[in-house]
């Protein structure tokens, strides 16, 4: 009952009430249904095994009747054991026939499982997980081979992101989210990427990672088209702090680095550099910390820290934060920066800003409007042009009761 002082603070405790009194008659209906179901079986396999003992019954009655006029002992006890084993086989069949329906119905329940995982696993398209665009100028034909011709293990060196005319659409039907986009980050960049709602602030991420395929025009990384790396390669070269951060049940160590790369020493010294842990032997107790389903015994801005200590682990050159410090306060939000300044230095970010002060000092402001680059340019100088859309953004922020 996560959401009780919500409904509370709302006075909807009337409406909800109706709603869960509905919820539990619909639940009820089905509940009731089933057990009257259950029950009727389980009468219906009685009277049958009532009906096998009677009849059993009659045949010993009928035999004794015979046999008595008859004064061969043997013959009797002999019939007598027969009719006793029948009657003690026929005494458990109304359990027996109970146990075997029960078993059918439990093994058609849980063969729908069977069978949703079977078509989970068969008939849902999924991604392309080896590279979409063949190499023309490889010469073999393994695409492992092809993948270390075009990106060497030091792939990305300068982290220089280039779209090129970049189409997006996220299904056939669906109108264009990404319009022929086009810019380059040099490497080593600080670009903050700004826009209304809706814009295709996040599909530029969604590009990047290739959750979705562009349709057409070219995403580079110092050069090397990402539609040529397999997804593994391209997927952790990059590092990615999402809105609603991504973890996994496990301990803080599995999250942080699930291949079991770094040692100790160096997921501790992360834990520290972002501030989720004071020191280093705090850090080292930490490790072992549970982290819940989707790591739901963290709180959002801790989740999203724990992100920026994997990627800063895993010194990637390009670092990718979409709307990463939404869930963290200011006082937090300003440490990130920091930290963004310190220790990826070196590193192209790119940040999708939540809070439009945060990236007015970075290098570069890229402005979406409606799946279009519409300014792209050093914030200073877009902020001192009154007639541009960041002004205007910047405008509407300070208009704003909370900023
Ligand atoms: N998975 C999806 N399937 C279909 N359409 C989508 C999907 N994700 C986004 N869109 C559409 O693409 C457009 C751009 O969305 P996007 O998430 O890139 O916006 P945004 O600029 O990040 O917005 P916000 O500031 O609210 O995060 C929207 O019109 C949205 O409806
Ligand atoms: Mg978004």
């Amino acid at each position: 009952m996560s959401g009780g002082p919500l409904i509370r603070a709302f006075g909807a405790t009337e409406h909800h009430e109706e709603r869960n009194a509905r919820a539990v008659t619909r639940w009820t209906t089905a509940r009731f249904n089933e057990e009257s179901a259950s029950h009727w079986l389980v009468f219906m396999m009685q009277i049958l095994g009532v009906s096998c003992t009677g009849i059993v019954l009659a045949f010993a009655i009928v035999q004794h009747l015979e046999l008595s006029g008859q004064a061969e002992g043997d013959s009797l006890q002999e019939v007598s054991g027969l009719l006793g084993l029948a009657l003690s086989y026929s005494l458990s069949i109304s359990g027996r026939l109970n146990n075997f329906c029960n078993s059918l119905l439990q093994t058609e329940i849980n063969l729908v499982a069977v069978e949703r995982a079977h078509e989970y696993s068969t008939s849902l398209p999924s991604e392309k997980a080896e590279p979409t665009v063949a190499l023309a100028a490889a010469n073999t034909s393994s695409s492992l081979a092809t993948e270390a011709l075009v990106a060497p293990s030091s792939w990305p060196r300068e982290g220089e992101v280039r779209f090129e005319s970049v189409m997006l659409r996220y299904r056939p039907e669906l109108p264009h989210v990404l319009k022929g986009v086009s810019f380059t980050f040099a490497g080593g960049e600080s670009v903050g990427v700004v826009g209304r709602s809706g814009s295709g602030k996040s599909t530029l991420t969604t590009a990047l990672l290739r959750l979705a395929e562009v349709e057409s025009g070219r995403i580079l990384i110092d050069s090397v088209d990402l539609a040529t790396l397999s997804l593994e390669r391209l997927r952790s070269s990059l590092g990615v702090v999402m809105q609603s951060p991504i973890l996994w049940t496990g301990t803080l160590r599995e999250n942080l680095d699930p291949k079991g790369a770094f040692d100790d020493e160096q997921i501790c010294r992360a834990l520290v550099e972002v501030q989720l842990a004071p020191s280093a032997p705090v850090a080292a107790e930490m490790l072992e910390l549970e982290v819940g389903e989707s790591g739901d015994n963290w709180s959002a801005g801790q989740r999203q820290t724990i992100c920026m200590a994997r990627a800063l682990l895993r010194r990637n050159r390009v670092i990718i934060l979409d709307e990463a410090t939404s869930s963290i306060d200011h006082e937090a939000d300003a440490a990130v920066q920091r930290l963004l300044r310190s220790s990826f230095k070196h590193a192209t970010i790119i940040a999708i800003a939540h809070r439009l002060e945060t990236i007015l000092d970075y290098d570069k402001v890229l402005v979406m409007h409606a799946g279009e680059v519409a300014e792209f340019g050093e914030p200073e100088a877009l902020a001192a042009t009154p007639t541009s859309r960041l002004a205007a953004l910047l405008a509407s922020e300070i208009g704003q009761p909370t900023g």
